[in-house]
């Protein structure tokens, strides 16, 4: 059976927007739509808005990186469980226990349709997860779901003439993300460069698109145009 992985950065969740409901009911009538017989789908949500929160509290009194990143961890499971809340209420076949790690997810989406789960230690941040799901599951589709449409030269909120992009190798995405490592919790890159590397170690294409609009990631599972970036493997 074919199986996709999708990683869905936190950020969609948006918890300060008003269609965040809507954007819950899109995300969970595509993913019902498409999984099943012929698909399974992996989801690795990111923790947004509760990662911060939860960082920022403890950052002035703690500055163990690994703690800091023990509790956005905790956020991304907690996002998890609230999408995959929504997708039960929806009758999408879905596991009822998170993940901790890639050998219990892997065991897990053997079983079920569709497959949820958040971050599993610390020293990367969601997306790394989704790449070493896709890879260890020998999945034919990686979706990265963010809240950019593509990938840029450089933050396109910093400069808003910057350079995009709708084909490109990994090695041109690694000169943007640099060097695979991880300094700082809670900080965000287009696509984590830990991930990069290690889809450039194996590989996979990835798929860089708009989460905000979850018709999107339909059109990217079907194989159409999806508007974002494809990089080349
Ligand atoms: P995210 O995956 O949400 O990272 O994990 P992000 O890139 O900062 O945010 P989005 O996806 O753009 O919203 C949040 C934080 O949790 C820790 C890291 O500190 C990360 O920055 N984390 C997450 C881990 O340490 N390990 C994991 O497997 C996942």
């Amino acid at each position: 059976m074919m199986s996709a992985v999708i990683a869905l950065g936190g950020s969609l969740l948006r918890p300060e927007i008003e269609e965040r409901h809507k954007w819950l009911e899109d995300i969970s009538r595509v993913i019902e739509s498409r999984s099943g017989r012929n698909l399974k789908i992996g989801i690795v949500v990111g923790g947004g808005s509760p990662a911060r929160e939860g960082i920022n509290l403890i950052k002035p009194i703690i500055e163990d990186l690994e703690s800091l990143d023990r509790v956005g961890i905790a956020a991304t499971r907690f996002n998890a469980t609230i999408i995959r809340e929504v997708f039960l209420k929806r009758g999408i076949d879905i596991n009822s226990t998170i993940p901790k790690n890639i050998d219990e997810a892997i065991e897990i989406f053997n079983r079920h349709s569709v497959l949820i789960m958040g971050g599993t230690n610390p020293g990367h941040t969601t997306d790394a997860v989704a790449i070493r799901l896709a890879i260890s599951y020998g999945a034919s589709k990686c979706i990265i779901a963010t809240n950019v449409n593509k990938v840029f030269e450089e933050d396109p909120k910093i400069n808003p003439e910057a350079k995009s992009y709708n084909f490109m190798t990994l090695k041109e995405l690694k000169r943007i993300v640099g060097p695979a490592e991880h300094s700082k919790a809670g900080y965000s890159q287009v696509v984590d460069p830990i991930g990069v590397d290690d889809a450039l170690s194996n590989g996979l294409t990835l798929n860089v698109l708009d989460g905000r609009d979850a018709s999107l990631i339909g059109k990217c599972l079907d194989g159409e145009d999806f508007r974002g970036t494809v990089i080349q493997g």
